[in-house]
C-alpha cells in the first residue's frame, strides 16, 4: 500500500501538520489556495470537506456528493473523508476515492451535529461499536489495500470515553486516527483536553499515526502540544481563519498586501470551481465567511469588510479587492 501517513516525517521537532476538514470552508477551491501557496506555508496533509456515503449510493445524490470530492494534481497527499450510516454505501464509495486518486480515506466518528447524530453517523458512532466496527471493515475492505483509511474522532459522547474507545479503534488495520479533544456534547465550547490525546497515543498501537486536534493557533503552537502528549502530528481548523499563514514556522503575520492579494486569489478560485453552477455549484454567500480573514487587522479593514459583505457576485468582491491594492 502507499501509505503516505508513513513517508511523512514524525519527529518531535516536526511534526505531521493537517488542514482540518471543515465543511464549507475546506473546499477544492480553498484548498487550491492553501496548496498553492510557498512550501514553507503549507500544512502536510489535506482533508476534503465530508462527503455523505448514503448519498452518494442513488443517483440524485452521488452527482451532490461528487462536489465535496474534487481535488487537483496540487492538492497532495489530500484524504476524503466521508460519513454516513450504511456500511455497503462506504465499502462501494471506498472503491471509487481509490479510483478518483485520493491519498487517503478518512471515516467521520466526530461531527456532533444535531442531523447527522440523530441518524447515528459520526460521533454517535462513538457509542455504538457495533456499527462502527461495520463501518471501519466495510471501508477496509472497499480501500482495498491500496490507500490508508484513517477516523477521525472526539473523546466521548456526551462522557469522556477515551480509553475505551480509542483501545476499540485500535483493533482495526487503520493507519492514523485524529483525535479532537473534547466530547461530541462539548462542541467547541470548552477548551480542548490535550491530555485526552497524550492518553490516546499510549494506548494506540505505536505503528498508528495520531494526529491531535484542537484549538491550535498555529504551527508553533502545534509542534509543542505534539512534543508533550506524544502525538506525531496536529490539526488545524479555525487557526486558518485568524491566520492563512497558520502553517509557517516560524509564526509571522501576513501584511496587508499578502491578505487582499490571497483574498483576490480565493474568490477567484470560488469563481473558478463554483459559479455559473460549476461541479454542481455554491452559493456565493459561503464566500463571506472568509472576508474576516482577508479583511483583518490593518488600518481600514473593517470599512474593506463592510463592504465586502454587501457584494453579491465573485466580480463585484473583485472590483472592491483589486481597487483596494491600488490604495
Ligand atoms: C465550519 C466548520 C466545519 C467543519 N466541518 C467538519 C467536517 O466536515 N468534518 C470533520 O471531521 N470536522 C469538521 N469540523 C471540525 C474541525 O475539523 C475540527 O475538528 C474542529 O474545528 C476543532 O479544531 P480547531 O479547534 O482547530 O478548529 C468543522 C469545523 C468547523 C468550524
Amino acid at each position: 500500500m502507499n501509505n503516505f501517513w508513513n513517508d511523512l516525517k514524525t519527529t518531535k521537532s516536526n511534526p505531521i501538520s493537517v488542514l482540518a476538514p471543515m465543511y464549507d470552508v475546506t473546499d477544492v477551491a480553498f484548498r487550491q489556495l492553501i496548496a498553492t501557496l510557498p512550501k514553507t506555508q503549507q500544512p502536510d496533509v489535506l482533508f476534503t470537506e465530508f462527503a455523505n456515503a448514503d448519498s452518494y449510493a442513488n443517483p440524485v445524490g452521488k452527482i451532490n456528493t461528487l462536489k465535496y470530492l474534487l481535488k487537483t494534481n496540487e492538492q497532495k497527499p489530500v484524504v476524503a473523508q466521508i460519513w454516513g450510516v450504511t456500511p455497503a454505501n462506504y465499502h462501494n464509495l471506498a472503491k471509487d476515492i481509490v479510483q478518483m486518486g485520493f491519498d487517503g480515506i478518512d471515516i467521520n466518528m466526530g461531527c456532533p451535529q444535531k442531523n447527522e447524530m440523530k441518524i447515528g453517523a459520526c460521533a454517535a458512532l462513538i457509542n455504538n461499536q457495533n456499527l462502527a466496527s461495520q463501518i471501519i471493515q466495510a471501508t477496509l475492505d472497499g480501500a482495498a489495500n491500496k490507500i490508508p483509511v484513517s477516523v477521525k474522532t472526539r473523546t466521548g459522547v456526551k462522557k469522556v470515553d477515551t480509553a475505551n474507545w480509542i483501545s476499540f479503534l485500535d483493533q482495526f488495520n487503520i493507519s492514523t486516527v485524529t483525535l479532537h479533544g473534547r466530547t461530541a456534547a462539548q462542541l467547541s465550547k470548552v477548551p480542548a483536553d490535550w491530555e485526552q490525546v497524550k492518553l490516546a497515543r499510549t494506548l494506540l498501537n505505536s505503528s498508528k499515526v495520531l494526529i491531535g486536534n484542537g484549538d491550535i493557533e498555529n504551527a508553533e503552537h502545534g509542534t509543542i502540544l505534539c512534543s508533550e502528549t506524544g502525538a506525531n502530528g496536529y490539526m488545524i481548523g479555525r487557526g486558518i481563519f485568524k491566520n492563512p499563514f497558520a502553517f509557517q514556522s516560524p509564526t509571522t503575520l501576513p501584511t496587508k498586501l499578502e491578505l487582499v492579494q490571497l483574498g483576490i486569489k480565493h474568490v477567484q478560485l470560488f469563481k473558478q470551481f463554483y459559479a455559473n453552477g460549476n461541479n454542481g455549484g455554491k452559493n456565493y454567500q459561503i464566500m463571506k465567511k472568509f472576508f474576516k480573514v482577508y479583511a483583518n487587522t490593518f488600518e481600514g479593514a473593517s470599512e474593506l469588510r463592510s463592504k465586502l459583505m454587501e457584494t453579491n457576485t465573485e466580480d463585484e468582491a473583485l472590483n472592491i479587492l483589486n481597487t483596494e491594492l491600488l490604495k
